[in-house]
């Protein structure tokens, strides 16, 4: 299965939740493979420090957008999860990003400033779907958001206009995304049991959500 993490926008937390997806999923026993195909490597660079003594996970970079599908298919024998980390690219790399995957994770923040990219998105999501043989189901992601702060659930109204389905959990802002981006973990291998938790009703929901469309068996 390949899931892609990607918005066209910066900063909303693409790369911070493909890593701990990937760490989740590798202690439930998954062989994952990240594939980074931002220019800034940052997933790469994670992978770089992380502890060869934590349980293992491969990252490889694709920045060549015409390479990326052969990468990801190449890959899917040997992995049984491939995520991708998708880049803020609004040129061909994001159809390539969208068209080599099974399913679409759209992390955003609770900010409107964050929906202005989002009709550029869509643009690029109707194109490959007309190209792909296959329906792509993409679901939002609320990043940072906390269900007490008015402003949070206007905008998570606002955002059900889009028509896509918003997954049911959602990520706070917590120190500890933070920090175990810098220490090559992820917050599952870290001692914020409420990141932990959250992290983990994600990874569930992500798989139950796969295994409705067939993707994978759990
Ligand atoms: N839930 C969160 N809580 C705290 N910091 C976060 C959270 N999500 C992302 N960040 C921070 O926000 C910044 C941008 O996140 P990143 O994952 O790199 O976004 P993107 O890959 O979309 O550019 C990083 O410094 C990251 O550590
Ligand atoms: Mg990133």
């Amino acid at each position: 299965m390949k899931i892609a993490i990607t918005n066209l926008k910066g900063g909303v937390g693409k790369t911070t939740i493909t890593q701990n997806l990937a760490v989740c999923l590798t202690h439930m026993g998954y062989r994952v493979c990240v594939v980074d195909t931002d220019t800034n490597q940052n997933t790469l660079a994670w992978f770089g420090v992380r502890s060869e003594e934590l349980p293992n996970l491969n990252v490889v970079g694709s920045t060549d957008p015409k390479a990326l599908i052969k990468t990801v298919t190449n890959l899917h024998n040997d992995y049984d999860i491939i995520l991708i980390d998708g880049t803020p690219s609004l040129g061909e790399m994001t159809t390539r990003v969208i068209l080599a995957s099974d399913l679409l994770i759209i992390p955003i923040l609770p900010s409107a400033n964050d929906f202005r990219a989002m009709e550029q998105f869509f643009e690029r999501y109707n194109l490959a779907q007309e190209t792909a043989s296959k329906e792509i189901p993409a679901y939002f992601l609320l990043n940072q958001y906390a269900e007490n702060v008015r402003l949070h659930a206007e905008i998570k109204e606002l955002l059900e206009q889009f028509g896509l389905p918003i997954l049911e959990t959602t990520i706070r802002n917590r120190v500890s995304y933070v920090a175990s981006a810098v220490e090559g973990t992820g917050v599952y291998e870290g001692s914020d049991n409420k990141a932990k938790l959250e992290m983990v009703e994600l990874t569930n929901e992500i798989l139950k959500l796969a295994a409705e469309a067939g993707l994978v068996t759990q």
